[in-house]
């Protein structure tokens, strides 16, 4: 959620901090701050201008001091204290010399807080983290070094955190730890760095190693050492990062969120390709799970969060259709609560485009401590969730910087129902013919959205004429509902709306009584099996008073007379017609968002990654 940055040995100290909070902004950005240090000195700075903090902080480092070679910084995204300057980190001990930043939560904080202050300590912070500079400044003045302070604190915590630690009076030296919150370390000749993630230190770090749950890091110019919580040597493991610094830059956009719907054809044959060997087999190099554990399932539940999970159920349709497995999907922040079973032979699936969010993380450990095999679905090489799954498929969006997700979801669809083939080819459920069918079909996805990215204009010409609109109920049946489900997610994040999806069939259930003048209703009618069912409900919503905006294929001829505004998309196989008719409701969401002047790359109380339970 908070993103965070630390260097030692550099010449630009400061200039490296405000680099890296910039491209860190879209994990959190209620406020922000640096700390510099060196000997017998610490300089701070921190702001609260909510998604401005990091462009306030630049300004007030304008006079920072200058001859620092080491420093931490943060962006923050408020879980315990208001986003206040005084909340921001890095924190202070009491001495003024100990800084820390964090991201994650201390559990226990309030206890550890009453105890700290029985003893002395004064808070100048409601945040959890402050105690952990105050349990540091305690064990250094009994002796410890950094490292081992911040090693001996850290058994008194519990909860989730990526620290990193600095001390006046142990100049040139970072501590940082992980459990949970992901972290990095990077390295380049006489600077080391550290950062919650790559992009951070991307271009300035030339090697770059993933730390562990309960993994310490001593930091120094000439490099960085790894102990365990008990003091035992570890190595941390070397990460392959094949981005430049290109990747996350705008690259000619407006903003991060256009360039990556319009990198979606991309995202999908990336994804596809390389997946069939000679003999036809589908094959994914990175899934370290043999066929016969994979003909071995006898049932698949898929956990995930927001958009990832609006994929998972596409895939629920795609694996039961195919390979004729019973599919379950779960909210991944239920799953664990709701003591689930776990039979032999169940198969489990998180599909996380950071694979960092901390509810599907928790999920696939509760799965697997009930004995399920794990795939995770992630496009973060090596991300924690690809680490701790039994198997991983990575998805090849590139980097997704927008915090509203979108060329991740085609791509997780591809992934997924690439998946979903293979086990109908292991099960023998469809035929090798029938197989190179779908297969041809997926293959031809990327220039369908292309297609449809071509017919931006006649979206934007729709949402002129509807930004006086505040109340919108997307609707879908089949694979139309998850497409439903997300173009609602994209709508009401970056417009601000109301904005609701359901079963087209669930509508006269409930829902159909705040239809009335004024209500847009978006119905996804591409699926030629459901046609007459959805024009029914379309019918229905017309009945009483609503503005119908229908996604239909460019063959359908009946689809005009129903509806007020037409999206065409072209038609595929109703199975890939979500990777293919969530475009137009992107489109549709992101220019709505810009005609009401929202910012689409950073929408309001919203972070790019979830870190927190
Ligand atoms: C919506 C969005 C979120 C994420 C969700 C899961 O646009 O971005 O709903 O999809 O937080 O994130 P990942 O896929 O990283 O686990």
């Amino acid at each position: 959620m908070c993103g965070i940055i630390g260097v030692v040995g550099s010449t630009d100290t400061l200039a490296t901090l405000l680099q890296g909070l910039q491209r860190l902004e879209y994990r959190g950005y209620d406020s922000a701050g640096v700390a510099l240090v060196r000997a017998g000195h610490t300089w701070r700075a921190r702001t609260a201008e909510g998604t401005e903090s990091v462009a306030a902080l630049r300004r007030e480092c304008a006079d920072a001091p200058e001859g620092y070679r080491s420093g931490i910084g943060h962006t923050r995204w408020a879980t315990h204290g208001a986003p206040e300057a005084e909340n921001a980190h890095p924190h202070l001990d009491c001495s003024g010399h100990v800084a820390i930043i964090h991201n994650g939560i201390i559990e226990n904080h309030t206890e550890l807080r009453e105890e700290l202050r029985e003893r002395g300590h004064v808070f100048t912070s409601v945040t959890d983290t402050e105690v952990v500079a105050h349990l540091v400044e305690e064990l250094r003045a009994s002796g410890f070094d950094l490292l081992d302070a911040v090693r001996h604190a850290l058994a008194r915590v519990r909860g989730a955190f990526a620290i990193a630690v600095m001390d006046a009076t142990e100049p040139d030296v970072i501590v940082a730890a992980r459990r949970i919150s992901p972290l990095v370390v990077g390295t380049s000749p006489g600077v080391t760095y550290v950062a919650s993630d790559v992009p951070a230190i991307l271009g300035r770090s030339t090697a770059f190693y993933a730390v562990n749950d309960d993994e310490i890091v001593r930091l120094g110019p000439e490099g960085f050492r790894a102990v365990d919580l008990e003091g035992a040597p570890v190595r941390l493991r070397q990460l392959q990062i094949d981005w430049d610094l290109e990747t996350a830059e705008k690259g000619g956009f407006d903003d991060f969120m256009s360039k990556e719907i319009a990198e979606q054809p991309a995202a999908v044959r990336a994804t596809l390709l390389d997946r069939r060997h000679r003999d036809g087999a589908i094959v994914f190099d990175e899934l370290r799970i043999s066929d016969q554990e994979l003909l071995d399932v006898q049932r698949v539940v898929l956990v995930a969060c927001g958009t990832s999970l609006h994929a998972a159920h596409v895939a629920k349709y795609a694996i039961e259709r195919w390979s004729r497995l019973s599919v379950e999907v779960d909210i991944a922040s239920e799953y664990r609560y709701r003591d689930p079973i776990v039979e032999i032979g169940t198969l489990v699936i998180g599909v996380s485009q950071s694979g960092e969010t901390i509810d599907t993380i928790q999920a696939i450990r509760e799965a697997q401590r009930r004995g399920a095999r794990v795939v995770a679905i992630s496009n973060i090489v090596d991300s924690s969730l690809a680490r701790e799954a039994d198997a991983v498929i990575y998805t090849r969006a590139g980097l997704e910087v927008s915090v509203a997700s979108t060329k991740a979801f085609v791509a997780q669809v591809a992934a997924l129902e690439l998946l979903a083939l293979r086990l109908a080819q292991l099960r023998k459920t469809l035929t090798p013919e029938e197989i190179e069918r779908y297969v041809a079909g997926l293959n031809e996805v990327p220039d369908h959205v292309a297609t449809v990215l071509d017919r931006r204009d006649d979206v934007d010409a729709v949402a002129r004429q509807l930004l006086d609109a505040r109340d919108y109920f997307f609707i879908g049946r089949h694979v139309g509902y998850p497409t439903a489900l997300e173009g609602a997610l994209k709508l009401k994040e970056i417009t601000y709306l109301h904005a609701e999806g359901y079963a087209a069939g669930e509508l006269k259930h409930g829902p159909l009584a705040l239809i009335e003048p004024g209500v847009i209703v978006v119905a996804v009618t591409t699926d030629p099996l459901m046609h007459e069912k959805i024009l029914s409900n379309v019918a229905e919503v017309k009945a009483r008073g609503a503005t119908v905006i229908a996604v239909a294929t460019d063959e359908d001829g009946r689809i005009d007379a129903v509806a007020d505004f037409v999206l065409r998309v072209p038609a595929s196989d109703p199975m890939f017609s979500p990777m293919i008719d969530i475009v137009p409701l992107q489109l549709l969401a992101y220019s709505l968002a810009r005609g009401l002047g929202r910012n689409v790359d950073r929408p309001r109380n919203l972070a790019k990654t979830v870190t927190v339970e």
